[in-house]
């Protein structure tokens, strides 16, 4: 038994699909749900930080939507952290430095898989093309630590590129001129930039969307004609060397336990239980195609990339990309911790899971996959058409 207080086990949760984890649950409190007035605003560290974002578990959380809560931060916000311990999280996923440490990992590994910064590159490039009549223009959603967004700032140096974030992009350094950094919710709506951008990315934001289908309209109505929209996701349950998905077996010491999963069920029931979209992710190429002829072009992509470098005979590009998915699931365990612990699970139980994976990992006890998911859809027209 992982816990020391047997006594105190009192699941509340309203997600049921985990009853024989049960032991490791201290509480579960449900969180009303709070609401902030629309807006897209400038922020300045030493005023907004507080307002933006709150200290859970010893790690930055933000503090501005019930719907994603994984840490996200600027390092000079930190000083005020310690002010907004009170209360708890609505949904306590990290937004601080070491969180944005762990998606600079992710993105040099989505970079070397994919070979570049997105797929297809041909209708991206199209989509870019420097014209007369306005400069094209790319919109980055959920850009996390700001990477693809400064990455796509500097190969395209004719291109105006924004960051859009419910927290600021953590950076070392001055971003390129042609790239700035904007906080919002994307969940209070985007026609403000109706026409607007050539290209519009969001990779891995889907926990955050509360309604995935009316985002993409609003993202179709966001872009200009011949604009193109770029979706990817990593799947959230892992796959065996034989890419079948992995069956928790019940018994611990069964050689094909992975504490790896056991972590992600953890975490994604917390999720589920705060009110994210765990379960929206796998349906945004058929929500695409649902939208019938307002895309021109659609298509999906699906990447396999290894969790260590265990595959034999991979070239070393794949190679590089196992081993950086290892070290992004190495920071997800630390990441991810305050959200399980905000769940009610026990800190002796979470750290042992922890442990045990990190153990898993680095061995590579089990050879394990994580399936990657990328989705575009071009609106029609062309950049050439617009006045
Ligand atoms: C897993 S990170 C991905 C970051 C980046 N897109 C990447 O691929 O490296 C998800 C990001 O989406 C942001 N996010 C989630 N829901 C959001 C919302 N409703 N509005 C704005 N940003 C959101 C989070 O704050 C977080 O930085």
């Amino acid at each position: 038994m992982d816990s020391p207080h047997s006594s105190d086990f009192s699941p509340r949760s309203s997600v049921s699909n985990f009853a024989d984890d049960e032991h490791d649950l201290a509480s579960v409190e449900s969180v009303p749900s709070t609401s902030r007035p629309a807006s897209v605003y400038s922020y300045h560290s030493s005023v907004d930080g507080q307002v933006m974002l709150k200290d859970v578990y010893g790690r930055t959380i933000n503090n501005t939507s019930d719907h994603y809560g994984l840490p996200g931060t600027l390092e000079s916000f930190c000083s005020s952290f310690a002010a907004l311990t009170d209360g708890c999280p609505a949904v306590p996923w990290a937004a601080d430095p070491a969180e944005h440490a762990r998606l600079d990992i992710q993105h040099l590994m989505l970079k070397t898989k994919l070979n570049g910064l997105f797929v297809p590159p041909l209708p991206v490039r199209r989509a870019l093309a420097p014209r007369q009549s306005s400069t094209p223009a790319i919109l980055d959603l959920g850009t996390g630590s700001g990477s693809w967004a400064i990455d796509m700032a500097k190969l395209f140096p004719h291109v105006n590129v924004v960051g859009l974030d419910l927290v600021p992009a953590n950076l070392n350094s001055l971003p390129p001129l042609n790239c700035r950094f904007e906080c919002d919710d994307i969940n209070l709506g985007l026609l403000h930039y109706k026409s607007s951008f050539d290209v519009i990315h969001a990779r891995c934001i889907a926990l955050g969307i509360e309604d995935y289908p009316r985002f993409l309209s609003e993202v179709v109505e966001v872009l200009r004609p011949g604009g193109i929209y770029l979706a990817g996701a990593g799947d959230m349950q892992l796959y065996n060397e034989d890419r079948s998905p992995v069956v928790l077996p019940e018994d611990e010491d069964d050689p094909k336990y992975s504490w790896m999963v056991r972590y992600l069920k953890a975490m994604f029931e917390a999720m589920e239980n705060q009110g994210s979209n765990i379960k929206s992710y796998p349906h945004i190429g058929r929500w695409i195609r649902e939208m019938g002829d307002e895309w021109g072009d659609t298509g999906e992509k699906v990447y396999w990339v290894a969790l260590g470098p265990w595959e034999e005979g991979a070239n070393g590009r794949d190679r590089r990309a196992s081993e950086l998915m290892r070290q992004n699931f190495l920071g997800l365990l630390q990441s991810a911790r305050p959200l399980i612990l905000s769940h009610g699970y026990f800190e002796a139980s979470v750290d042992r899971w922890i442990k045990k994976a990190q153990e898993e990992m680095n061995a590579m006890r089990r050879r394990l996959y994580v399936k990657w998911m990328f989705y575009w859809a071009i609106k029609p027209g062309s950049s050439l058409d617009q006045l």
